[in-house]
């Protein structure tokens, strides 16, 4: 059986999957059946799907949920999230309503700039190239020009131009470092093409400077690309409460004690890298789940957060939290560079749906909304792990998940759920007592072993 082939971007999307499943499965007819029910029956809309990316055979759904009840900044919100985790929206749902009567989260954008760079390498001085810098800056700008018109009447552009010398980290190394504004589109295209066309407008005029030896003419770009960590595009959210407004937590927990707890719990996430990532990677559950359901890149985002994460040389929690003169204080900051224009945020049909929902928010509107949920399900996370622990809701969604792979009716689920209420939930165990019950509900069949 050949498992690598030649010209499979050429075949046909029903030939691609063809051959896939006639060489990697063992029951190519009911897996071509199983992938191409995937396919949209709308074939406009598929087609748009397989215009995002390449050798598409099949589409992969991922569930589409709502939190609803998110008051930012006194607006209130539903918010789309795209994720496969269970509890996680059902998490940022319940912190929502929490802080719906406290206040609601604050938010607001600190700066929203984004940040490109052109890597060349030169043999010239650097006191060179900042004696041509004013020049050499005009003619940049003015090649660039049909680029960054648009953008420049939308109210952004090119804010800065930086040289900079590198040499003591590597031999002839300098950097063009680049700032821009990119209004509502989260920019990659528009910065990237800046990028190019600077590097080209640099190769050119350093070779036609007649006042540089001939070795310092020839200039060469290494690579001119945006970067995606972007610490000066940064959004601040918070809560904040008396703390006796906190209320009353799982097993008789009073609001000075859970504020106490909670806070040390912060502390933790900022001491120690191991808790920090696992407690960050909650923050981006909510996040990203946001990021995905607006057409965002959260690669980007998840990359760029933990750079961030990182700056002062030690992996820490993005989230901080205070309680000082019986005051609660919980935040986040956290660099956001999204779009709600251009890239996939219009042509992905659920993607357009999530920014209607969200009431057509610019891209700063959506940085505060994204910020938001990520603090809201680090709060939910950090109160259960300090409360009832985390897998008395995991378990919960999971017994759910285990009840609708045994094919459980709503009466097994109701009795099932109710026995396991004080038990511990494994796959196995659920089996058995849902086997007992059908059993003595004279049902002949048990559930199949997987
Ligand atoms: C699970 O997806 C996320 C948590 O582990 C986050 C945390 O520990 O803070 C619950």
């Amino acid at each position: 059986m050949p498992k690598s082939i030649s010209g499979f971007s050429k075949l046909s999307k029903r030939g691609k999957l063809r051959w896939i499943v006639e060489n990697f499965f063992k029951d190519p007819e009911n897996v071509m059946r199983e992938l191409t029910s995937y396919w949209l029956s709308n074939e406009e809309q598929q087609r748009i799907l397989d215009g995002f990316s390449e050798n598409t055979i099949s589409n992969f759904h991922l569930p589409y949920g709502v939190a609803p009840n998110f008051v930012i900044n006194d607006k209130t919100y539903a918010i789309p999230m795209v994720i496969e985790e269970s509890s996680v929206v059902a998490a940022a749902s319940s912190a929502a309503k929490f802080w719906m009567t406290r206040g609601g989260f604050r938010a607001k954008v600190i700066d929203t700039q984004k940040v490109g760079q052109v890597h060349f390498s030169w043999s010239g001085d650097f006191s060179q190239l900042e004696a041509i810098f004013p020049e050499l800056e005009i003619a940049l700008r003015e090649d660039a020009a049909s680029i960054t018109h648009n953008m420049e009447k939308r109210g952004g552009g090119i804010l800065k131009i930086t040289p900079i010398d590198l040499t003591h980290q590597e031999p002839n190394y300098y950097q063009l470092k680049v700032t821009f504004e990119t209004c509502d589109s989260m920019g990659a295209n528009f910065i990237n093409s800046v990028l190019e066309s600077f590097g080209q407008t640099l190769e050119r005029f350093v070779a036609q400077r007649e006042d540089f030896s001939e070795q310092e003419r020839a200039l060469t770009v290494i690579m001119a690309i945006l970067s995606n960590y972007t610490p000066q595009c940064v959004v601040r959210t918070w809560v904040e409460c008396k703390v006796e407004d906190l209320g009353h937590f799982s097993g008789g927990m009073d609001a000075e004690a859970f504020a106490d707890k909670f806070s040390k719990a912060i502390r933790i996430a900022q001491i120690d890298p191991y808790r920090a990532t696992t407690h960050n990677k909650g923050i981006f559950n909510g996040i990203d789940a946001v990021v995905l359901a607006t057409g965002n890149d959260f690669r980007a985002i998840e990359a760029c957060g933990h750079t961030y994460a990182a700056r002062d040389g030690q992996y820490r929690s993005l989230s901080s939290c205070t309680v000082e003169n019986s005051v609660f204080r919980f935040w986040l900051d956290l660099p956001l560079a999204v779009g709600t224009v251009g890239g996939l945020t219009k042509l992905h049909p659920m993607a357009r749906r999530s920014l209607e929902l969200l009431g057509h928010p610019g891209a700063e509107e959506l940085m505060m909304i994204i910020a938001a949920t990520g603090l809201a399900q680090n709060f939910a996370a950090v109160r259960s792990l300090v409360t009832t622990g985390i897998q008395q809701g995991h378990m919960k969604m999971h017994l759910m998940n285990i009840l609708n792979h045994l094919e459980a009716s709503d009466k097994e689920k109701e009795a099932t759920i109710d026995h396991f209420m004080d038990k511990v939930i494994s796959f196995n165990a659920v089996r058995l007592f849902l086997d007992g019950l059908r059993v003595r509900k004279g049902k002949t069949t048990v559930s199949k072993r997987f």
